[in-house]
């Protein structure tokens, strides 16, 4: 028969059968389980782009931090390390939102409000780095491939054991930099000269001191001289003889006798101790190099130079940073280790130096 002859074979209307089927599934799946908002943008699920728009960002930025730490904020941003986001530091600031640091305080006293409370739950601190050698030689670790810009340091002879928040301030670490700040602008050495008149007595006509317990102050850091005296002005270093001497000078004399004295020639006031004491201090005074110079003399303009200065001066004023009588941050880490015996080879090397 012609008709059964034209019909199509059975196989491909079994395919063609598989081949609608499969269609009407597809579109009904399309219809059934494809999210609405499919194709508004293009391809992907249109309903996306609002809820990500909507997701609190994990990292805020660091301006996000400069109305609650201001201060660290400021000191970031002034110094060297701005380049390095708080947040690398810090983690995710994504649910670190509260008050100010002191209204929290406050607030941590009031009977709990509902509000309140809430606000406190979704509070979530950062950490303080706890470990800055770990921290910093991520970025500052010397190694060969490093480019050379980015400043190197070997931990071992750099820090020893020592934290590296002892000596730099994470937030402007530049040590130079912030020395030279205080150096102030340079007064007139001889207007100096005259008003040193006051001081000769105890430091000595030309600022070499007689006296072994009284420092020297002739060839000192200008910086340094200016500083330790605004500090007896203000209070912050005590010392009875002192503080009267320095509550009646202007910024005007300040600036004048630190020229004065830091013009003036040195005498190295000696050691009486053995050569062997000043020898064994000698070895331990690697860690002082830094900031003191090899050779006792300081390169920064506003850290002292120790170099032939009397020996029981230099002996005491450690002690009187490890008592805590005398503050300097930097100083007040490097002395805790020190014994007795290191401060008494310590101070009989430095006497013994050349003051130059
Ligand atoms: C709305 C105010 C606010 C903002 C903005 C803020 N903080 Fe804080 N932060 C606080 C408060 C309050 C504390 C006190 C301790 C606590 O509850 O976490 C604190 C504590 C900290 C601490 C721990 C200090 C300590 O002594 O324990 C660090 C580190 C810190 N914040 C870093 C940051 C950084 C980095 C940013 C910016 C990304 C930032 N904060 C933004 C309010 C804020
Ligand atoms: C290079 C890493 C680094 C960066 C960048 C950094 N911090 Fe810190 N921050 C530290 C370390 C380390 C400490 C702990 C200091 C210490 O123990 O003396 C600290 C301490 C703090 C503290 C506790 C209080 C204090 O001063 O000791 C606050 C608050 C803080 N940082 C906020 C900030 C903010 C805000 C920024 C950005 C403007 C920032 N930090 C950038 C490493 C960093
Ligand atoms: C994420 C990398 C990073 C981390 C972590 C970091 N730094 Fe830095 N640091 C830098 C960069 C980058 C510079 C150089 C910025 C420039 O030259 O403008 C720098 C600059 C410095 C400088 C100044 C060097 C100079 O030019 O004299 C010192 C010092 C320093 N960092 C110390 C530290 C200390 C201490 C820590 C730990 C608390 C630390 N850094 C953590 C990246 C980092
Ligand atoms: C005992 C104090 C002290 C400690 C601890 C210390 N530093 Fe320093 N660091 C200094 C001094 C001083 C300088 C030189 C400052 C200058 O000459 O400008 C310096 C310079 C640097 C420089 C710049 C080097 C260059 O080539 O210009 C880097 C980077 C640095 N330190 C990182 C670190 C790191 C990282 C740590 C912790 C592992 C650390 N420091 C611990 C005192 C210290
Ligand atoms: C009555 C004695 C006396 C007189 C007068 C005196 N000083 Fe002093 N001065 C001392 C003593 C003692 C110290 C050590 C105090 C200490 O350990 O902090 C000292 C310390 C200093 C220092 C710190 C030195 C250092 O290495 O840290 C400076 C700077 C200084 N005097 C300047 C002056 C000036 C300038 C005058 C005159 C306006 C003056 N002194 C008058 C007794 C005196
Ligand atoms: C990171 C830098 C740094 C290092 C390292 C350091 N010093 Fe100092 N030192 C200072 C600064 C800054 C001052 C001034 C502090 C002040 O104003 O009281 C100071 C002051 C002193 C003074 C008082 C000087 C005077 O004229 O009154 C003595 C003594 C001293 N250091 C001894 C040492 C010895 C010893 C070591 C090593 C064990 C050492 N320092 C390591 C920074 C440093």
């Amino acid at each position: 028969m012609a008709g059964s002859e034209n019909r199509m074979p059975r196989h491909i209307v079994r395919l063609l059968l598989i081949f609608v089927i499969g269609g009407a599934v597809a579109l009904a799946a399309r219809y059934l389980f494809q999210d609405k908002s499919y194709g508004i943008y293009g391809t992907f699920r249109g309903d996306a782009v609002a809820e990500l728009a909507a997701d609190e960002p994990m990292y805020k930025g660091s301006g996000y931090c400069q109305s609650c730490h201001g201060e660290q904020h400021s000191e970031w941003s002034a110094g060297i390390h701005k380049v390095v986001l708080c947040e690398t530091c810090h983690g995710a600031a994504e649910k670190h939102r509260s008050a100010k640091p002191a209204a929290a305080a406050a607030l941590a006293d009031l009977p709990t409000h509902p509000q309140i409370a809430a606000e406190r739950q979704e509070h979530v601190k950062l950490a303080i780095p706890a470990d800055s050698v770990k921290l910093c030689t991520l970025c500052h670790e010397k190694m060969p491939g490093r480019p050379a810009a980015q400043k190197q340091i070997e931990v071992s002879s750099h820090a020893g054991a020592q934290q590296c928040v002892v000596c730099h301030n994470p937030h402007s670490p530049k040590i130079a930099a912030a020395g030279a700040e205080q150096t102030g602008k340079p007064g007139d050495a001889a207007a100096g000269r005259k008003k040193a008149a006051a001081c000769a007595a105890c430091h000595g006509a030309d600022g070499v001191s007689g006296n072994p317990e009284w420092p020297s102050l002739a060839g000192q850091q200008r910086g340094y001289l200016a500083g330790a005296l605004l500090a007896y002005k203000d209070g912050t270093r005590r010392d009875p003889m002192m503080g009267a001497q320095a509550k009646g000078l202007s910024e005007a004399d300040i600036g004048d006798l630190a020229a004065f004295y830091a013009s003036a020639s040195c005498k190295a006031a000696g050691s009486k101790s053995s050569a062997q004491l000043a020898s064994a201090g000698k070895a331990k005074a690697a860690a002082c190099a830094n900031c003191h110079g090899a050779e006792g003399v300081s390169h920064n303009p506003a850290w002292p130079s120790l170099a032939g200065r009397q020996e029981a001066y230099l002996a005491n004023a450690l002690k009187a940073y490890q008592s805590g009588a005398r503050q300097g941050p930097m100083m007040a880490a490097l002395v805790k280790g020190l014994s007795d015996a290191d401060i008494g080879q310590l101070a009989a090397y430095y006497a013994s130096l050349n003051c130059k």
